[in-house]
């Protein structure tokens, strides 16, 4: 098979809006992560692509091209069912830290491979790295391990998952082909694939801190992910969540580790309570513990409130050599020299409070990264304690900016500034999810 086959053609066929076979998928993806096609013809395909899409047999042909391109973890027999999430990304969005070990709590075993901030939006491993001792670099065999015994697990990719879409991603990033649904959808499912993920909760962020700035968009995404996952014989449901406004108030590494275990203790903020809970049911539901979303939330409710999924997260924290003095007095944990908090400057409704400003602000402050390699400070973030649709009185406290120094604490208070938008008239609070898609 292929030794007749051209890329040129493959790209000239998808050029001109043809449907690729499955061959020549397989074909182009091995001939890419081989090095035997160059990147130029892979960024002219990528870019033909994203003009001319691609159907859902040709999406779901290329994520299983691109999972095989490296090892595809089989954990069949190591738990009962493989349960996974994968959020696309926001800004104050910590939920893995919560839901991870109240759906364990709730006993169905996780084990998740969680990536690291990129841009203004935060990542997973480095929030739990602002723990000290708190190791990420397991081994696959210590990943199967500790899932097998313990029944939770976070860990970074500890094999090159889908090295296809490590490259196929650098590429993208800089020919200006991110922004297609069958390339965004196909990486993200064959990274979930070669994990060994048999039911995942999807968590498709929309809004103006998240990828897809529209609910069509993020329709359509959601919709494409979850067949991909049952064309491939797992099983998955994606929910349509807010990205318009940070999730709960803690933006910042240690700030939202702080936030997560307050709520694994039954406090934190409403909306990123209410939210864990809706992920966790449905996680329960699609891993077969409870029957419907009713059940799972009633499930999750109890467990977070005896504390059994605090209790997780401790033992977490400990089997992966994190000191728990830090999580049971979290006043230890890093923290910023510089603390301002900021008064409302005016009274009104908040009409917006930019999530994608909030997050570029926690870059700005050193929480996050503008490039893969870059050092980031645990301690610096903010809190945002208003809600879009909340009545704030001029002097309130609207935010709290931590910073490692006073030049940066005086510019991330102009920019969070500028992210609050007020109204005269009563405004309507966001929804939390806007659909469910199974
Ligand atoms: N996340 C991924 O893993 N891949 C994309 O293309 C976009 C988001």
């Amino acid at each position: 098979m292929g030794e007749d086959m051209r890329a040129v053609d493959i790209i000239i066929k998808k050029r001109d809006g043809q449907e690729l076979a499955q061959e020549e998928i397989e074909f182009f993806v091995r001939g890419f992560a081989a090095g035997e096609i160059p990147d130029y013809q892979v960024s002219a395909w990528a870019m033909a692509v994203l003009f001319k899409g691609m159907n859902l047999r040709e999406i779901t042909d290329l994520t299983l091209a691109m999972a095989y391109t490296g090892q595809v973890l089989d954990l069949t027999g190591v738990v009962p069912i493989a349960l996974d999430k994968h959020s696309t990304g926001g800004v104050g969005d910590k939920t893995t830290l919560v839901v991870e070990p109240l759906v364990s709590a709730c006993g169905l075993p996780v084990g998740k491979m969680s990536g690291r901030g990129l841009g203004f939006s935060g990542g997973t491993l480095d929030k739990m790295e602002s723990i000290p001792g708190f190791r990420t670099n397991l081994t696959t065999d210590e990943f199967i391990h500790q899932l097998r015994t313990v029944g939770l697990v976070l860990a970074g990719q500890s094999i090159d998952l889908a090295p296809a879409d490590g490259k196929l991603y650098a590429l993208r990033d800089v020919t200006g082909t991110v922004p297609s649904i069958p390339l965004i959808a196909s990486s993200i499912m064959c990274k979930k694939i070669a994990a060994g993920a048999q039911a995942i909760v999807l968590d498709v962020k929309m809004g103006l801190g998240a990828f897809m700035p529209d609910l069509k968009e993020a329709r359509i995404l959601a919709e494409t992910m979850t067949r991909i996952a049952h064309l491939a014989g797992r099983k998955a449901v994606a929910l349509i969540s807010d990205m318009n406004q940070p999730l709960g108030c803690a933006v910042g590494n240690a700030l939202e580790v702080k936030e997560a275990i307050e709520t694994l203790h039954g406090g934190g903020p409403a909306d990123f309570r209410e939210h864990c809970l809706f992920v966790a049911a449905h996680m329960l539901v699609l891993g077969g513990a409870v029957k419907d979303e009713a059940a799972g939330m009633t499930l999750a409710q109890e467990n977070l409130q005896n504390g059994k999924a605090w209790e997780g997260f401790r033992t977490l924290v400990s089997v992966q050599g994190g000191e728990v003095g830090f999580v049971d007095y979290p006043e230890r944990l890093p923290a910023a020299p510089c603390v301002k908090t900021v008064p409302a400057p005016r009274s009104g409704y908040l009409a917006e409070v930019n999530a994608r400003v909030v997050g570029e602000t926690a870059v700005t402050l050193g929480a996050g990264r503008t490039k893969k390699d870059d050092l980031i400070d645990p301690a610096v973030g903010v809190m945002i304690h208003h809600k879009v649709g909340d009545w704030v009185q001029a002097g309130e406290p609207l935010f709290t900016v931590h910073a490692g120094d006073p030049a940066r604490l005086d510019e991330a208070v102009l920019l969070l500034l500028g992210a609050h938008t007020w109204s005269d008239q009563p405004v309507e609070p966001l929804p939390l999810f806007y659909e469910v898609i199974r």
